[in-house]
């Protein structure tokens, strides 16, 4: 995947709005825990962990998440919990090796950003015998109209979503490091948001050059936003549709 822009530099502005994207429905994580047997003595790793949308939630089942990212505002601005440890890395070029192998791996929104060899490393160096590999990812389900008049607004200030463009070369990249999809959980919900935080969440979405020409226009695209939600709005929020999903992939 080729970008034209410093990837972590990238993350760091977006981090204070992070909090806004798309969000993991919160069934997802009970089922996850299940089909993965995640105990109260279970360790996991949590990759580009961001702002622990996974690292926490998941957190709440196991003894411990490592949870790593490179970019340090994102990692400034990430929740706290007690059984999660974060730390700086950056996959691409430092090694990570937590203190002990761990029963499962996961990465959220992010294998996009690994290089092939990377991916090898941190499962070599982390990955406990049996161990899973899970990629998770969440989205607005585009069957409401309000999602299309949404994605219309995307489309209008050229706001890059990767996922949507293809980016994801998944089965190559997991096929490479020897490993098959085992399982798909997936969740939905619906997801009440104030207006004004589609804002940042369209943000929060936006990369390099992109952000900053987003950023100046905050007034236009929060007045389109307002425009097109305003039918839509109740009790001062809108309703949204999610779809959160994680495949689980074990060793050939
Ligand atoms: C879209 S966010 C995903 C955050 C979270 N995992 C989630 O599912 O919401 C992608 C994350 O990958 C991190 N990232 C990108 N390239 C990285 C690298 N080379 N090393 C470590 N983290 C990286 C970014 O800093 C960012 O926090």
């Amino acid at each position: 995947m080729k970008v034209d822009y410093d990837i972590l530099k990238a993350h760091d502005k977006q981090a204070p709005f992070y909090k806004y994207r798309t969000p993991y429905a919160r069934s997802l994580f009970p089922a996850l825990v299940e089909k993965l047997s995640i105990t109260p003595q279970s360790t996991l790793l949590d990759v580009c962990c961001g702002q622990g949308e996974l690292a926490v939630p998941l957190a709440e089942h196991a003894r411990k998440v490592y949870a790593i990212d490179g970019a340090e505002e994102m990692l400034a601005h990430a929740r706290p919990h007690d059984r999660v440890e974060y730390a700086r890395c950056d996959v691409n070029i430092d090694g990570f090796a937590a203190p002990a192998p761990v029963d499962h791996i996961v990465i959220g929104r992010a294998l996009h950003w690994l290089k092939p060899d990377s991916l090898q490393r941190l499962i070599d160096a982390n990955l406990a015998e049996g161990g899973k590999f899970v990629i998770c990812s969440t989205y607005w389900y585009s069957g409401w109209d309000i999602i299309k008049t949404l994605n219309e607004i995307a489309h209008k200030y050229q706001i890059v979503d990767n996922y949507e463009k293809g980016a994801f070369d998944t089965r190559e990249k997991m096929e490479n490091v020897k490993f098959s999809p085992e399982y798909l959980v997936k969740s939905r919900a619906v997801f009440k948001v104030r207006p004004q935080n589609l804002l940042y969440h369209f943000l929060s979405q936006a990369y390099g050059e992109k952000f900053d020409i987003l950023y100046e226009r905050s007034s236009e695209l929060s007045a389109d936003i307002q425009k097109v939600v305003a039918p839509f709005v109740k009790n001062g929020r809108v309703a949204l549709p999610l779809i959160s999903y994680g495949k689980i992939f074990r060793r050939d």
